[in-house]
């Protein structure tokens, strides 16, 4: 099969995973917010990596904040990944991008794995428990089963839990979703790239890396008893910024001898060395959120000199999926730099 009728089949699989997906919209982190900015590289970055934005002073950023589901509702306060898609805006007009989720781990590390996954991962009816079978689950030593927040009917949570019984490498991403919860703020939580990508310094030296974001206003979330509130990220966002741009630093950890190149279930040890390699501040909710957000189109392989994709078969199959639901949803396709 190749590589065009896969990506078609990889966003048929993502499409499935919500049952109330609306044509016209991306498949899966539907609902967003565009944000302009600026990113500035820090000293360091620049024997790092000869990429463009990590060598002049600063350079136009956009982003888009995404809750991860698929649904076309707005549900900020339920339990999800987020997502944190940038882009850089070269000299030239073109541009590269980087796309990160609250989750440091993905779900599986082959294609074929991630079609098993789609398959059993799909949304079922979520079954609120009695406080006498918590009471009793707990007479039992058993860990009682949290209660779906307000409104949500369907979760893909229990199959993806059954899938990672039989798959020991989904566990992590499987548990850490399981136990998410949601931001105060888009500008409160740490996004990671989780893919490893190669890059190439100044004097030729090629390292593999991985790239995540560390938000300066540090990390918080929500009381996990607060009550789902299902719209507040923009607005939050928008008065945050209102009064004080937010600012987010881009760590990079640097991969050694051993470490999962290819394999983004597998994290790395946490004693790797972590480079700042600057500075992003946002300073407004952008005007057109038609073109900042809806139309836009991400994809974590339109990439510059200076950066590659690894070896990872999951992260090299993105950059036709990205494509492909662009097409479906109508959206404004970035060409690829040089190609
Ligand atoms: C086989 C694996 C994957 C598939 C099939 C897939 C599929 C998709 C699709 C179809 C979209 C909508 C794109 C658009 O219409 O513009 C999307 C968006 C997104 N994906 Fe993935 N994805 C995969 C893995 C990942 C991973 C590993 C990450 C972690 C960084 C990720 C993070 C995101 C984010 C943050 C967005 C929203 C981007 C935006 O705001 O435009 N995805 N994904």
């Amino acid at each position: 099969m190749d590589d065009s009728s896969v990506a078609e089949r990889l966003v048929d699989a993502v499409e499935s995973l919500s049952t109330d997906h609306k044509r016209g919209t991306r498949p899966i982190h539907t609902i967003g917010v565009g944000v302009d900015g600026y990113f500035q590289p820090s000293e360091a970055a620049r024997s790092y990596c000869k990429a463009e934005h990590f060598q002049r002073p600063c350079v136009r950023a956009s982003v888009r904040f995404s809750n991860g589901s698929g649904s076309p509702v707005q549900h900020d306060g339920w339990s999800d990944v987020r997502g944190m898609a940038t882009r850089f805006h070269l000299s030239d007009g073109s541009a590269t991008d980087l796309i990160a989720m609250t989750l440091p781990e993905f779900f599986v590390p082959t294609v074929d794995q991630f079609f098993e996954f789609a398959r059993t991962a799909k949304p079922k009816p979520v079954r609120r428990e009695s406080p006498w079978q918590k009471i009793l689950d707990m007479l039992q030593l058993k860990i009682p089963r949290r209660n779906p927040p307000p409104g949500q009917k369907e979760s893909p949570d229990a199959g993806a839990k059954s899938f990672a019984d039989r798959h020991r490498f989904a566990q992590l991403a499987v548990v850490q979703t399981d136990t998410i919860g949601a931001p105060v703020s888009y500008a409160r939580a740490a996004y990671h790239a989780v893919h490893t990508f190669i890059v190439t310094a100044p004097d030729g030296v090629r390292r593999p890396v991985r790239f995540s974001w560390q938000p300066v206003a540090g990390v918080c979330n929500t009381k996990a008893t607060a009550t789902a509130v299902d719209n507040y990220l923009r607005q939050e966002l928008e008065e945050r910024l209102g009064r004080w741009p937010a600012r987010f630093m881009l760590m990079m950890t640097i991969g050694e001898a051993g470490d999962a190149l290819d394999d983004p279930t597998q994290p790395w040890p946490a004693k790797r060395v972590r480079v700042v390699m600057g500075t992003l501040t946002l300073k407004n909710v952008a005007a057109d959120q038609v073109a900042a957000a809806e139309r836009i189109s991400f994809n974590p392989c339109r990439l510059v000199p200076g950066i590659e994709v690894s070896e990872d078969p999951i992260l090299r199959a993105r950059r036709n999926v990205y494509e492909v639901s662009c097409q479906r949803r109508n959206g404004i396709p970035c060409p690829f730099n040089g190609s």
